[in-house]
């Protein structure tokens, strides 16, 4: 009996340490979502929010927060056991524009965010809302 223990817990030792890689790579990984105001100051004072920026997910309000220029809204999350972890903002440019983007989508972004200190970067400009994944090219994902 002792001995039937002893090889239980040493398969059960040895799952842990094979899945230890896989369990850190994949689920404990906090991904840094950043999304920066980089809107051209048109008709405001410099110092006079452009945009309102307003992101959640299901469970979670972030809250809607004004923005000026060069100011970024940014926070953290864990992808969930079944990977259907999504955060959705609304972008209104003030006077303009509005838009709805998924700026966290579990299976788009968790590998691609990766790339760079696992962050997903957005960025909020004249023709979109723009994301990048190494924090240099740039890609219009959302056309106003
Ligand atoms: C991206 O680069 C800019 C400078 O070009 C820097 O200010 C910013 O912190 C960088 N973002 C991240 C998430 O590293």
């Amino acid at each position: 009996m002792g001995n039937l223990k002893s090889v239980a817990l040493l398969l059960l030792f040895t799952f842990f340490v094979l899945h230890l890689p896989f369990v850190e790579s994949d689920w404990f990984i906090n991904y840094h979502i950043h999304v920066t105001n980089d809107l051209p100051l048109l008709n405001s004072p410099p110092n006079q929010p452009n945009l309102f920026l307003h992101c959640k997910s299901k469970k979670k309000d972030l809250g809607e927060r004004p923005m000026v220029k060069g100011q970024d809204y940014t926070w953290d999350t864990k992808v969930n056991f079944w990977r259907t972890t999504l955060f959705f903002c609304r972008a209104s440019w003030v006077g303009r524009k509005t838009i709805r983007f998924d700026a966290f989508v579990a299976d788009r972004d968790e590998m691609t965010c990766r790339h760079y200190h696992n962050s997903c970067m957005w960025s909020v400009r004249e023709k979109g809302i723009y994301f990048s994944k190494n924090n240099a090219t740039w890609g219009n994902m959302y056309p106003w």
